[in-house]
């Protein structure tokens, strides 16, 4: 099933060169926490390039259900008309955040420290994640929780009343934690402290400097320590969202494979906490070039233009590097079996618990069109075929995930056979516009 209504069966088959311009919608990272942090602010946000994909319109209705007024102004315009920190009214329904890890886990943050419950639901695939990374720092704050067992949704929070700071190592690198933590910690007076081991997105950080939080970031001996004072009077903001890398990768990994592609990705964000994915392509061989590098609302932007690739080579991507590009290891294995040689990707357990067990959704995909990919606990390998040389063929399970599904179909595009996904709904959870933007640019996709 897909995330909101029946299966949407897809086939993906070879063909020509693909080019022009993809204008990929805007950042989910930045477009979950421009609404959640508009909410917490006092008066007007207004948000430009928002991405409307169902992950967002769930957070932007939750939102609303927490007493912030949203009002979708069409063409991606937006306002927000936030109740300040600490003033979240109590939901008077259960607050059904679809397939969003994002969307879930910021929320519960923001209101944890606040004298309200609210009670949490998602579809199949955000009903089995684990919630317990998040709910466990909460009750430092004071916040109560009841799940299903494993820390599973649907889960009720029962708000702190009277909320204390709280010091907090993040035991795995998650920005989605990180950003829960510090979400709460606005509304506990006093200064809340996040330390991580490995940097992870910095979205947060960059967005609570910007609506005017004390908050500051310094990189120590144990980690990135983050320090936030709370309970900040939060400054209502204008907000330009860049296009998401994370979906630019689709189009950029499909020209590289693609015989005879040239594509143009503009404006796209490339902050550097986000941008392995591009460093790792490069390092393989790809022909990828950065134009009109900028900043745009406090964020890294450029138009990054992809180009056909025969001769890239696997490598060993950089642990260090995995929570970079975190979501797009699906989208490389694709590209890794159209290149020469073994790529193999270690540290990557976060993998398993995304939308999908994101290893074994690959791997298992990859090796029904006929490629090779070894995988353990925390690392998995594919080897390479050569440039057009995937047998493709199989019809391949999405499991609720969008970047699973799109992964699919980007294979398919050059493969020697047409590549299916038996679900391609859930790719409006993260780009409503994937299929005619990439038949825009000459790609052959068909609802089947
Ligand atoms: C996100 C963080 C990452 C990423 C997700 C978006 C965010 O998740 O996979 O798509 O916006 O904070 P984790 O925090 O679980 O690594």
């Amino acid at each position: 099933m897909s995330a909101h209504g029946d299966p949407i069966p897809m086939i993906s088959r070879p063909c020509g060169a693909l080019s022009g311009v993809a204008e990929v919608p805007g950042d989910k990272s930045i477009s979950h926490r421009s609404l959640i942090l508009g909410a917490m602010a006092v008066g007007e946000t207004r948000i430009t390039g928002l991405l409307e994909g169902q992950d967002v319109l769930d957070t932007a209705r939750a939102m609303r259900s927490f007493g912030a007024e949203v009002t979708d102004h069409g063409g991606g315009d937006w306002s927000v008309h936030g109740v300040g920190v600490g003033g979240f009214a109590e939901p008077d329904h259960v607050i059904d955040c679809g397939n969003s890890g994002t969307g879930v886990r910021l929320i519960m943050g923001a209101m944890a420290t606040s004298p309200i419950t609210a009670t949490f639901t998602g579809d199949a695939s955000l009903n089995g994640r684990p919630m317990a990374r998040v709910t466990d720092p909460l009750a430092l704050f004071g916040a109560r929780s009841v799940g299903r067992a494993g820390g599973r949704l649907p889960m009720t929070i029962v708000g702190a009343a009277d909320p204390v700071p709280v010091r907090y190592e993040v035991p795995v690198p998650s920005a989605q934690v990180k950003s829960a933590v510090l979400l709460a910690g606005l509304n506990a007076p006093g200064q809340t402290m996040v330390i991580e081991k490995e940097a992870t997105r910095d979205h947060t950080e960059r967005m609570l400097a910007g609506f005017g939080a004390d908050i500051t970031v310094e990189d120590t001996d144990e980690g990135r320590v983050i320090t936030l004072t709370g309970q900040p009077e939060l400054k209502p903001q204008v907000i330009a969202v860049p296009r998401d890398p994370s979906s630019a990768a689709f189009p950029v990994c499909a020209a590289l494979i693609v015989p005879g592609s040239d594509v143009l990705v503009p404006g796209i964000g490339l902050n550097p906490t986000r941008a392995g994915l591009f460093t790792t392509l490069q390092e393989m061989g790809a022909d990828l070039t950065f134009e009109n590098m900028r900043e745009e609302g406090g964020e890294p932007v450029a138009d990054l233009r992809a180009r056909y690739s025969p001769d890239m080579k696997g490598i060993e991507v950089p642990p260090e590097r995995a929570a970079s590009m975190i979501d797009e290891y699906p989208v490389l294995s694709v590209v890794a079996a159209n290149a020469t040689g073994d790529t193999v990707m270690r540290g990557v357990k976060e993998l398993r618990v995304k939308e999908s067990d994101r290893i074994d959704a690959m791997a298992t995909g990859l090796r029904a069109n006929g490629v090779t990919v070894e995988d353990g606990p925390d690392w998995w390998t594919v080897t390479g075929m050569g440039a057009g040389q995937v047998p493709g063929g199989a019809v391949c399970a999405s499991h609720l995930d969008h970047r699973i599904a799109m992964s699919f179909l980007i294979l398919g595009m050059a493969a020697k056979a047409p590549v299916s996904v038996d679900d391609g709904g859930p790719i409006a959870t993260s780009f409503p516009i994937f299929e005619p933007l990439m038949a825009g640019l000459g790609a052959d996709l068909e609802r089947t």
